[in-house]
This record gives structure tokens, C-alpha cells and sequence, in this order.
């Protein structure tokens, strides 16, 4: 039930956004453009990609590169795939645990995320 208004929540956000500024449709054929999508549904009420604004979470501008750097020996994909399925494993900094939405391991398909994270790898 919660999560049912959760859901509509984030439709109703994600609808305003589109009505207030024209956003090119993504490519639904790419990975990145089906990742895109998922982006606005499931995690853009948190996470900026522009900026350095802090919604929820921290902006995600730039992520493709950070991610490469955050954990010795770890590449950016593993870095970006434990950070939604595992959101607690590695912090970043000034924020608290918890603070990530925990299940999108259960809400989410192995496609989505690999979907998810080509799109996370377009922004440099
Ligand atoms: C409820 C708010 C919320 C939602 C929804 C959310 N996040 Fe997050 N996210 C956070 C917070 C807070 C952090 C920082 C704490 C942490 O490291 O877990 C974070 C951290 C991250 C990081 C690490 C950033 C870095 O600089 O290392 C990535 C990547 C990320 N989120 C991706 C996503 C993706 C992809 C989604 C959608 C599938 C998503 N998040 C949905 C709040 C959220």
C-alpha cells in the first residue's frame, strides 16, 4: 500500500518536472535511453544530474568518473551496481545510512539496473 502511493508520488513529481521543461525523449532502443527513464522514475526525486545540487542524495553529475575513484581496486560499474543494490556499503561522505531508498534489489530487474548504470556511465 505504501509503497503503491510511493509510487504514485514519484509519477506525480516526475510529471510536473517533464511539463515544466522540455527534456529530448530518450532512445528507448539504447540501454542509456531505457536507463534514462528508469532515472526520472526511481531515483530523480533524490538525485540531481546537473549541478552540484543536493536533493535527498548527492548530485549525480559527474558520477561516471567519481565512481571509478571511490573504492580501491573497484571499476565505476561495480561502484555504481553496489551503490543501488547495496546503497549502505559505501557512504558518501555527510551522508547517513539508511538514507538511499534499500530496495530496489527487490523492485528493480538485473536489466533495469544494467540499464540504470549505462545511462549513469553518460554522465561525465
Ligand atoms: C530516497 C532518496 C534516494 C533515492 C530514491 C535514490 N537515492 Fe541514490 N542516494 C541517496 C543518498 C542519500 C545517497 C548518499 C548516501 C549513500 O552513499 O548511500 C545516495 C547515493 C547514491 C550513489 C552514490 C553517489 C556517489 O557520489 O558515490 C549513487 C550512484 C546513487 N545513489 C544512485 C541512485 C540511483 C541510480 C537511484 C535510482 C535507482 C537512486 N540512487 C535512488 C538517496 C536516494
Amino acid at each position: 500500500m505504501w509503497r503503491l502511493l510511493f509510487l504514485l508520488l514519484l509519477l506525480v513529481a516526475c510529471t510536473g518536472e517533464k511539463a515544466s521543461k522540455p527534456v529530448p525523449t530518450p532512445d528507448l532502443s539504447k540501454a542509456e535511453g531505457r536507463g534514462e527513464v528508469l532515472f526520472v522514475t526511481h531515483c530523480a526525486t533524490c538525485h540531481a544530474v546537473k549541478g552540484d545540487r543536493k536533493i535527498v542524495g548527492p548530485s549525480l553529475a559527474g558520477i561516471a568518473i567519481r565512481a571509478s575513484e571511490r573504492v580501491p581496486g573497484e571499476n565505476a560499474e561495480d561502484y555504481l551496481y553496489e551503490s543501488i543494490l547495496s546503497p549502505d556499503t559505501y557512504l558518501v561522505e555527510g551522508f547517513v545510512e539508511g538514507s538511499m531508498k534499500q530496495d530496489f534489489a527487490s523492485v528493480l530487474t538485473t536489466e533495469n539496473v544494467d540499464d540504470l548504470i549505462a545511462y549513469l556511465m553518460t554522465l561525465k
